[in-house]
């Protein structure tokens, strides 16, 4: 299925506590009406991390919670942005003048990275327009809010991009948990370095299998090359690279070039300065995380008895790929996995980027209630600020529907 334009639903305003709220604080602030509502919503990945940008498919589902964006057209050049947190600053600038300040990530400049993306290209819009904001992104997030569907999750491929539904075990639930600890992707270089750490492992494992090293730039590239399976690809990588991080002069010299032209024409802004990168272990992560990927979704369409155990153990086994080879969790994500897990998790995983930001985990409906009830009691209770954001931060929730457009009824 392709991305088609997000659908537009006619509303009840009185109907929509939300939307309504938006509306007044709207007109309050600009003197008039909005003429449609945007919605788009969260996302949580059940599988498949740091691996989107590699080439390989992804299994993530929209959420039922969302972002809401009232919007008046004008006739001047003018975009006026407010947001209903005053802690955002409201924001104008003329549309033929975009600046997108990457050394001060601020709201509006995601705002501002759509405009910008849609003056450059309509194809990929999203995915594209994210690297505006300065990380390499791999288009997970984009994809699945436009191609989500109520009631199921989605395996998510690229190149071309394509959906297909992953029915979830009934049984189960799904549990989001924030750690409270926010890591900001565009602020800081954790994001691009493992991007770049993908990139130089294709370069030197296929400089080793004398392929074009020079056109390839994902990891997917060099098994499709090969014609390999992702097991025989874990087996390359075993040979031809060492786990000791490789340094800027050991990878030059592996590939014939100077420090400048690795800087020029292989690393991103923001890791230009980057002494040591680990391959083997990156290299390691994804082509496993890839395989589980695809078992999660054979295991979701054969539906054994113990799909829920075996989804589990997959989710799992993510989650310490991610925390050992790919380093991207943190103490704070550690902690709650272990609490999840306690509490009567089959699986527990942190979800996204990492360094930060949530885990989710796979929860039998029974115990549900009590799941919650003990890890609120265990990771929120005890600390002022994390109950503060624990309303809104530790919550079951369902495959929901994409992103689209309201118009009053
Ligand atoms: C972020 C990115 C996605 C993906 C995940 C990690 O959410 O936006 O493209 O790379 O990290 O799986």
């Amino acid at each position: 299925m392709a991305a088609d334009a997000p659908s537009t639903v006619p509303v009840q305003l009185v109907e929509q506590p939300r939307l309504l709220k938006l509306k007044e604080s709207f007109i309050a602030k600009f003197g008039s009406a909005p003429k449609f509502y945007v919605r788009a919503p969260g996302r949580v990945n059940l599988i498949g991390e740091h691996i989107d940008y590699c080439g390989y498919a992804v299994l993530p589902m929209a959420i039922e919670q969302d972002i809401l964006i009232a919007v008046e057209p004008v006739k001047t050049e003018v975009v006026q942005l407010a947001n209903i947190n005053s802690s955002y600053l409201d924001f104008s600038t003329s549309v033929n003048n975009i600046q997108i300040n990457k050394s001060k990530p601020q709201w509006h400049n995601y705002f501002l990275c759509g405009l910008k993306g849609i003056q450059v290209e309509l194809a990929e819009i999203c995915t594209k327009s994210e690297r505006y904001i300065g990380t390499e992104g791999g288009g997970m997030d984009q994809s699945i809010s436009f191609l989500a569907e109520e009631g199921t999750a989605k395996l998510i491929e690229f190149s071309p991009l394509r959906a297909t539904d992953v029915r979830l075990p009934s049984g189960a639930a799904f549990v989001i948990a924030n750690s409270c600890v926010e890591m900001n992707k565009a602020a800081t270089s954790h994001y691009n370095i493992r991007v770049m750490e993908c990139r130089l492992a294709t370069k030197l494992l296929s400089k080793s299998k004398s392929l074009d090293w020079k056109k390839m730039l994902r990891l997917q590239d060099v098994q499709a090359s090969l014609g390999v399976s992702l097991e025989e690809m874990l087996t390359i990588v075993e040979e031809v690279l060492h786990p000791e991080p490789y340094s800027t002069e050991e990878i030059c010299k592996c590939l014939g070039i100077s420090l400048e032209d690795l800087r020029s024409q292989i690393l991103s802004q923001n890791t230009q300065n980057v002494s040591t990168f680990k391959l083997y272990q990156r290299a390691k992560h994804v082509y496993s995380e890839a395989a589980r990927v695809l078992e999660f979704k054979k295991i979701c369409s054969e539906a054994p008895d113990n799909a829920i155990q075996l989804l589990g153990e997959l989710m799992n086994q993510s989650y310490i790929s991610c925390k050992e080879m790919y380093e991207c969790s943190c103490p704070e994500l550690d902690r709650l996995v272990d609490i999840c897990l306690q509490f009567g998790a089959i699986g527990s995983r942190l979800t996204g980027a990492g360094w930060g930001g949530c885990t989710v985990s796979m929860v039998p409906t029974d115990k549900l209630n009590t799941f919650l009830k003990n890890v609120k009691k265990a990771y929120y209770q005890n600390d002022g600020q994390r109950l503060a954001l624990e309303n809104n931060g530790l919550f079951a929730t369902k495959p929901g529907r994409g992103a689209l457009v309201f118009v009053e009824a």
